[in-house]
């Protein structure tokens, strides 16, 4: 309610300067804050018109093209001592164009930022963009790999772009942020919002668990919450098929993710291609060994070696003892995209491709370029594993469950999970919310998880994906409309009402393609719940 009211005064001061205060786009005019352990190298501003781009909304699947105005204000500051330079843009729409609200957004992969991608539609849709790369490269074409910025030589990790990527960056993003803002429009964002998805998802939960009151609202996509984690565990698989020196063509790969769809979609009453009654799908890849399948046309047999990766990418890693280890990705989630990545010539040799899981290993771990995975055996990836968690755990992870000083600054945070996400494991996020609500059982004032049945990896796949949950988040933050649910579509435009975690999405019977058909359950009592593991 103070908010509210705080937005209409806003909006009438801005209206009122409207006639005096005329915005200008030069460098001049925007300083560098107070903000301890940072020290300003430049700040450019220049005003971009008619810039055309393609570009995507958080969590969204379709790119539009937006030709959009706006000041370009670029700032470079160090860490005095250093030697690092990172670098934060700011876009400024016209002040009527502007609709009064901040939305910083995430990069993805060991990208802090994507730029263009984000930063377009934000604008676009009226808001300030902004983001950080953090003190590396930003960009998609880098997200793959850390190999331009990791070490500072070999066998030493540049800790402190690390450190950048992992929390600092996002908090100094945001004290800038705001202070260029204000020197443009005369007047704070209203409202200021951060949204990412991935390793983007990442830095906005960090943002609520380091920096409570940065940011009014939070979107929080596929999270890369325990990164020092997942990324190497998800290399399991390629580790196993690289020990058995057999290498499945991806066709081998898709048709054991068939395999399991047909053996348990319909488990769920629903028979829609997705596997949502994860608990009670038992289909081991084994099953499949010396069946039939086709492979463009030409009819092939499922081996003992692909059954042995498939199956070692759904069910993850695991030391002897169940200490270290992760979770593997759901039977419905694509394989051959990033787990089980490989690719045959024309004389039927098939090659382990894909840089994202084994680079991890490569400059982190091993911190060596010229790394060789292939001499890797199971019990040195064991050690790598442990090792991960050592090294990274405190500057990359956000999994710190106490999220009371969120709440305490008036905080709400949407984040939603597709359980078919082939990059990273959606029990990560399930066994993280588990202990947010265990902590505060209370938390679903002002965090709200939201599991995706059948959507991959910050979009795509068979599933329903939420159509615009920046949308319900602004409406949260800004009215108090609670997101009780998620409203979601398929890529046919099939409804859905995507359930707030604990509860689960059931089909209760009727079409497919009514929302109807689909309610919001408690989960079975029986169902394994993800943080019966001990390595969480
Ligand atoms: C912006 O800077 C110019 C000088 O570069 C100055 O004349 C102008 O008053 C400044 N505008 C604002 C709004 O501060
Ligand atoms: C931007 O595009 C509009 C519409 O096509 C045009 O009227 C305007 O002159 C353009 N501005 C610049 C600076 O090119
Ligand atoms: C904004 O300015 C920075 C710094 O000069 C520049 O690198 C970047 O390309 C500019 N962005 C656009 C869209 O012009
Ligand atoms: C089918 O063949 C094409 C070209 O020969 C190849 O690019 C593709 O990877 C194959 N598909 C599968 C699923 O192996
Ligand atoms: C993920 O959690 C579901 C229950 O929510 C469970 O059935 C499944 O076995 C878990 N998968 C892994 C790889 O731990
Ligand atoms: C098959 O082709 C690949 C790449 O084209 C080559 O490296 C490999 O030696 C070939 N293998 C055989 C058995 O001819
Ligand atoms: C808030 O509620 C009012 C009245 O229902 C509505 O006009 C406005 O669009 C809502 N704003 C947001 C951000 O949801
Ligand atoms: C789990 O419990 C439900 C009823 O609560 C029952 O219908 C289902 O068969 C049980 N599943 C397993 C695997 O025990």
């Amino acid at each position: 309610m103070l908010k509210s009211l705080t937005l209409v005064a806003l909006a009438f001061a801005q209206h009122v300067q409207a006639a005096a205060y005329t915005p200008a786009c030069s460098a001049s005019n925007f300083s560098f804050p107070e903000l301890d352990g940072t020290a300003s190298m430049s700040i450019t501003a220049v005003p971009i018109y008619n810039y055309t781009a393609t570009s995507l909304s958080i969590g969204g699947i379709l790119g539009s093209t937006y030709t959009i105005s706006f000041c370009n204000v670029s700032v470079t500051y160090t860490h005095p001592g250093s030697g690092d330079a990172v670098n934060l843009q700011v876009w400024l729409p016209s002040p009527s164009s502007w609709n009064g609200r901040l939305q910083a957004v995430g990069g993805g992969g060991y990208s802090a930022s994507f730029g263009s991608l984000y930063m377009t539609q934000a604008v676009g849709t009226g808001y300030v963009a902004l983001d950080t790369d953090a003190g590396h490269i930003r960009g998609t074409e880098h997200a793959q790999s850390p190999d331009t910025w990791a070490l500072i030589g070999p066998g030493n990790v540049n800790m402190q772009l690390v450190d950048n990527w992992g929390s600092t960056s996002v908090h100094e993003m945001a004290i800038i942020g705001k202070a260029v803002t204000e020197s443009y429009y005369g007047t704070n964002p209203s409202y200021s919002y951060f949204t990412g998805c991935s390793g983007g998802g990442r830095q906005v939960m960090m943002s609520a668990q380091r920096y409570a009151g940065d940011f009014d609202g939070l979107l929080a996509v596929a999270p890369a919450i325990n990164i020092e984690n997942f990324i190497p565990a998800g290399y399991w698989a390629t580790q196993v098929m690289l020990d058995l020196g057999v290498i499945p063509p991806p066709c081998e790969v898709e048709a054991f993710t068939k395999a399991a769809i047909n053996a348990c979609d319909a488990l769920d009453g629903a028979e829609d291609g997705i596997i949502s009654s994860l608990a009670l799908c038992d289909f081991d890849a084994h099953q499949m060994i010396g069946q039939d399948f086709s492979c463009n046309g030409t009819t092939l047999q499922f081996t003992e070696a692909g059954a042995a990766t498939v199956q070692a990418a759904w069910t993850g890693p695991s030391s002897a003892d169940g200490k270290v280890g992760w979770f593997g990705l759901n039977k419905d989630a694509s394989l051959s995209t990033s787990y089980i990545s490989t690719e045959c010539s024309s004389n039927g040799t098939c090659t382990a491709v894909g840089q994202l899981l084994s680079s991890w290993i490569q400059y982190f771990l091993a911190k060596d370029p010229s790394w060789d995975a292939s001499t890797m055996t199971n019990e040195l990836f064991m050690d790598y594993l442990q090792q991960s968690e050592q090294d990274y755990d405190s500057v990359l992870a956000a999994d710190n469950p106490d999220l009371s000083a969120f709440r305490v600054a008036g905080g709400k945070m949407i984040t939603w999970h597709g359980l078919a996400d082939e990059t990273i494991p959606p029990n990560g996020t399930i066994a993280y919310m588990e202990k947010v609500l265990e902590m505060n059982p209370d938390s679903s004032e002002f965090i709200r998880f939201y599991e995706a049945p059948g959507v991959g990896h910050c979009y795509g796949g068979a599933g329903a994906a939420p159509v615009d949950a920046l949308a319900q988040l602004v409406s949260w933050v800004e009215n108090g409309t609670v997101p009780e649910t998620l409203a979601a579509a398929d890529t046919s435009g099939r409804p859905r009402e995507l359930c707030a975690f604990p509860l689960q999405q059931v089909y209760v019977g009727g079409a497919l393609d009514s929302a109807d058909s689909f309610a919001c359950r408690p989960r079975a009592e029986n169902g394994t719940l993800a943080s019966e593991t001990s390595f969480v």
